[in-house]
């Protein structure tokens, strides 16, 4: 997964404004503030331009990836959709309108809500990047959701990466209001963890007793059949620059982001038999796949002997969609 070309270059120039060392140490503030999990000892994670700074350099390439991931699926499924709107609440520099004009390129009209100037600051600087009027002349409102909020309706709405920086007790009426400006579609992403899917799993139960329809991941509007103890997410591999490898201190070319997430719509979606909820085991002759389908979660054994299912089964990744 590689960013879109003039994003790459846009947080490129803001990266080479500081020096990798200073770069480094934000990151690995930032990175380690993300991975505690404990409640925010500052206001915010991210407050300062240095800090959008290490977001965009260190965490933006991974929320953009599972934004494209989610849209990607939402696009196989909803095929007549073409939205023109897109809200994103909780944006940070933006970074789910870029995977979204990738995806839907019709968008017309973008509006952005965050709290945070220095987020907004970093945005627009992106932002002025871009090949795309639509991602150039977005609309940021600075606003903190917690308080009130007003905005009309859009046909697609996301929150990346954000329900799990509110209160508690903000979750559910937070939840409800993005429905309620959801025209068409409403992408909730969270990080793939227990307590990120349990967010996800939540908000999923809530909204469908207010009638939505789960597009992606799930097979299903039933109740999710995950185990206790077990969580449901996807992963995606995306390529770390040079620089990304000097910040984050690691040598790999490469760094695996796990999410979970869940796309209602105001209509159902195709039907789906089932989607692969792991990484296919390949074996000599046969190929193992944990599927969730509408009956429940099942273990299902492709082998070579079944000729047909097997050469599709070999194409099958984590998330595909299964229609046997
Ligand atoms: C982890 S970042 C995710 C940013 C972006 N959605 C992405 O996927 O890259 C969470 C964002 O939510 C914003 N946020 C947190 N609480 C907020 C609130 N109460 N009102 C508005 N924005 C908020 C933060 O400032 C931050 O930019």
């Amino acid at each position: 997964m590689e960013l879109p070309y003039e994003l790459r270059g846009a947080i490129e120039e803001q990266l080479a404004l500081m020096p990798a060392k200073k770069l480094s140490g934000l990151a690995a503030r930032l990175s380690e503030d993300y991975r505690s999990g404990k409640p925010l000892v500052r206001k915010s994670y991210v407050s300062t331009y240095e800090d959008a700074l290490a977001y965009v350099a260190f965490r933006l390439p991974a929320t953009f990836a599972a934004a494209y991931f989610a849209m990607v699926q939402v696009k196989e499924r909803l095929t007549d959709l073409k939205p023109k709107t897109f809200l994103d609440v909780g944006a940070g520099p933006g970074t789910a309108m870029w995977a979204a004009t990738m995806v839907w390129p019709q968008l017309e009209h973008i509006t952005l809500v965050e709290r945070e100037q220095p987020m907004i600051d970093m945005g627009k600087k992106l932002a002025k990047h871009s090949v795309l009027p639509s991602i150039r002349q977005a609309e940021w409102i600075k606003a903190n959701v917690m308080e009130k909020w007003d905005i009309a309706p859009h046909d697609v709405v996301i929150a990346s990466y954000a329900l799990n920086e509110l209160p508690e007790r903000s979750i559910e009426p937070f939840t409800l209001k993005l429905w309620e400006s959801t025209e068409k579609l409403l992408i909730l992403i969270e990080p793939g963890t227990p307590s990120g899917f349990s967010l996800i799993r939540r908000v999923r139960e809530r909204l469908l007793l207010q009638g939505a329809n789960v597009v992606a991941p799930c097979p299903h509007n039933g109740s999710c059949p995950i185990a206790q103890g077990d969580w449901c997410h996807f992963s995606q591999r995306l390529n770390r620059s040079r620089l990304h490898r000097q910040i984050k201190g690691g040598t790999l070319s490469y760094e695996d982001e796990k999410f979970s997430f869940v796309c209602l719509s105001r209509t159902p979606g195709a039907s789906v038999k089932g989607v692969v909820i792991r990484h296919p085991q390949i074996r000599k002759g046969h190929i193992y796949l944990r599927v969730c389908t509408r009956e429940g979660i099942e273990e299902i054994v492709v082998t070579r002997r079944d000729k047909e299912k097997f050469k599709e089964a070999r194409k099958l990744s984590w998330g595909s969609v299964i229609h046997w």
